[in-house]
C-alpha cells in the first residue's frame, strides 16, 4: 500500500491533460464492440476501471488491439457476441458490472459477473430488476454481484427510475436495443447521456424528450469512429480535471489550464457551483470537428486562485455532480459562510460511503464539517492543519484529500493511495509538475 507525504505548496501554474473520461472509455469500447466494423479510439483511459471492461469484452469473444496511440476495436456486430468460458470479473468497477448486466441480459447464452469485495457490496437490484420486467432472467446474491444471467429475448418497457442513474439507464438501454418493442424510461432529472450520444451516433434511434428517454430496437449499428477510417477521441475526464481545478482554485497565486475537458451539460455541474461559489473559471471552446466528431463539447480550461463564498446545492446539479462531492466538500472548507448539500444520499452507495468518509477525513484536517442524511454541511473557512487520513480505498477521496493536504500548516499523509489508478493514472507526478509538494 503506498502512502502519500504532502507538503504545503505555493502557487501551482501550467498546461496540462488529464487522462480521458472514464464513462466514455467504458462506453467506447463496450459500445463500439457491438458496431458492424472496425472502431478506432484514441484518449482511452487505462484505468483499471476500463481495463476490466476491456477484458470482459475479451472474455467475450471481442479482439481489442492495443497500439501506441489507440486502441482497435473489430466490432463483432449486435449479435457476435460469445458465451465467455468462466466469470467475467468487474473487478471494483461498477459502471462495467450494470452495464454489462444490461446488454448480456439479451444475449442467448448464460454468463456470471463478479468483482472484488467493494463491488459485492454495492447494491444491483437497482439494475436487475427493471431488466427483470424486461424478461430478463437474472439471479443475483440478495441483490448482490456475483450476477448469474440466462440470456433470453426481451420485451420493450415503460419503466419510471426511482433513482436518476446513468449506469441503470445505459443498461435499460443496451437491453432495450435488443428488445420486441420500444422502451422508454423516465428519470427523476437528467443523468449523463454519453450512452444516447454514442448509440445515436453508431445509428440506433434514442428520443431524449426532457428526462425520458425512449429507445427503438435495432437490428445493427455502425461503427464508433463516424466517418472510415476517422478516429473516435476520447475528451479528458471533468471528473478527474476537478482535483487540480479546486487545488489551484485553493492554493494562492495558482493559475492553470486544463486542455481537453469534455464539457457534456450533463457533466458540467461542479463548474456550475464554483463559479457560484465565487471561482474564476474560463473556458474556451476546442475544435469543433473534434466536437461533432464523437457527439461530446470538449473545452479548455482555465482557473485561477479564488475567493470563495458557501451556497446551497441541491436538486438536478447533484447528478450533474455526483462524482465531485469530496473534493467539492474540501472547496468549501475554504469557503467563507455555509455550503450546504442536500438530495445526494447516491454518495452513500459509491465505492465506499463518501458522505461519512469524507466527513470523517476533513475532520481530521480540522475542518468543521459534519454528515446530513442525505449530504453533508461545511462552515469555513477553517485552516487545516497536518493530520494522517486514509482513502478509504476510494480514488476519487484518495485524490480529494490529497488537494486538502496542499492547504495545510504541516504535513500530511494520505494512506493508501493505489486506488487513485481506477480513473486517474499519473495523478501524482501531473500534479508535481504543477508544483504540488507530493512525495
Ligand atoms: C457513471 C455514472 C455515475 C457515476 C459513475 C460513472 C457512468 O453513477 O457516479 O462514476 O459511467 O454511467 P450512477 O449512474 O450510478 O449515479
Amino acid at each position: 500500500m503506498i502512502d502519500l507525504h504532502i507538503n504545503p505548496s505555493f502557487s501551482l501554474n501550467g498546461n496540462i491533460q488529464v487522462p480521458g473520461d472514464k464513462s466514455i472509455s467504458h462506453r467506447s469500447i463496450l459500445i463500439g464492440a457491438l458496431g458492424d466494423g472496425i472502431s478506432m479510439v484514441a484518449g482511452f483511459l487505462p484505468g483499471s476501471d476500463c481495463l476490466a471492461t476491456l477484458s470482459c469484452l475479451r472474455s467475450l469473444g471481442v479482439e481489442i488491439v492495443e497500439s501506441e496511440e489507440n486502441l482497435i476495436i473489430r466490432g463483432v456486430g449486435m449479435y457476435g457476441l460469445k458465451r465467455p468460458n468462466s466469470s467475467l470479473n468487474c473487478v471494483r468497477s461498477g459502471t462495467t458490472m450494470r452495464l454489462l448486466t444490461g446488454l448480456l441480459s439479451a444475449q442467448l447464452f448464460e454468463s456470471t459477473l463478479e468483482g472484488d469485495e467493494q463491488l459485492l457490496r454495492r447494491p444491483m437490484r437497482r439494475v436487475t430488476e427493471p431488466l427483470g420486467l424486461m424478461g430478463a432472467l437474472i439471479h443475483t446474491n440478495d441483490g448482490h454481484a456475483p450476477i448469474d444471467i440466462i440470456g433470453t429475448p426481451l420485451h420493450g418497457i415503460e419503466y419510471a427510475m426511482p433513482i436518476a442513474s446513468a449506469q441503470v439507464k445505459s443498461a435499460l438501454l443496451l437491453a432495450g436495443l435488443y428488445a420486441d418493442d420500444s422502451t422508454t424510461i423516465h428519470q427523476p432529472g437528467p443523468t449523463r447521456d454519453h450512452t444516447e450520444r454514442m448509440l445515436n451516433m453508431m445509428g440506433a434511434s434514442v428520443l431524449t424528450d426532457g428526462s425520458t428517454i425512449q429507445i427503438y430496437p435495432c437490428e445493427k449499428l455502425s461503427p464508433l469512429s463516424s466517418d472510415e477510417g476517422s478516429i473516435y477521441r476520447v475528451p479528458g475526464d471533468i471528473s478527474s480535471a476537478a482535483f487540480p481545478l479546486v487545488a489551484a482554485l485553493l492554493v494562492t497565486g495558482s493559475r492553470i489550464t486544463i486542455e481537453n475537458v469534455g464539457i457534456n451539460p450533463t457533466r458540467t455541474g461542479l463548474l456550475d457551483v464554483l463559479t457560484q461559489m465565487g471561482a474564476k473559471i474560463s473556458l474556451t471552446s476546442l475544435n469543433d470537428d473534434i466536437s461533432s466528431q464523437i457527439g461530446e463539447p470538449v473545452s479548455m480550461v482555465t482557473v485561477e486562485n479564488s475567493e470563495l463564498k458557501g451556497i446551497e446545492i441541491k436538486g438536478d446539479v447533484v447528478v450533474r455532480m455526483i462524482d465531485e462531492f469530496p473534493i467539492l466538500a474540501v472547496a468549501a472548507t475554504q469557503a467563507h459562510g455555509t455550503t450546504i448539500v442536500h438530495d445526494a444520499e447516491e454518495l452513500r452507495v459509491k465505492e465506499t460511503d463518501r458522505i461519512a468518509a469524507i466527513v470523517l477525513e476533513l475532520k481530521k484536517l480540522g475542518a468543521n464539517i459534519e454528515a446530513l442524511p442525505d449530504g453533508f454541511i461545511v462552515e469555513g473557512p477553517t485552516p487545516l492543519r497536518s493530520s494522517v487520513v486514509d482513502s478509504h480505498n476510494d480514488h476519487r477521496l484518495a485524490m480529494a484529500l490529497s488537494v486538502a493536504g496542499l492547504i495545510t500548516s504541516g504535513e500530511v499523509i494520505v494512506n493508501n493511495v493505489d486506488w487513485i489508478g481506477d480513473s486517474f493514472p499519473g495523478y501524482i507526478s501531473l500534479m508535481q509538475k504543477l508544483g504540488a509538494q507530493y512525495t
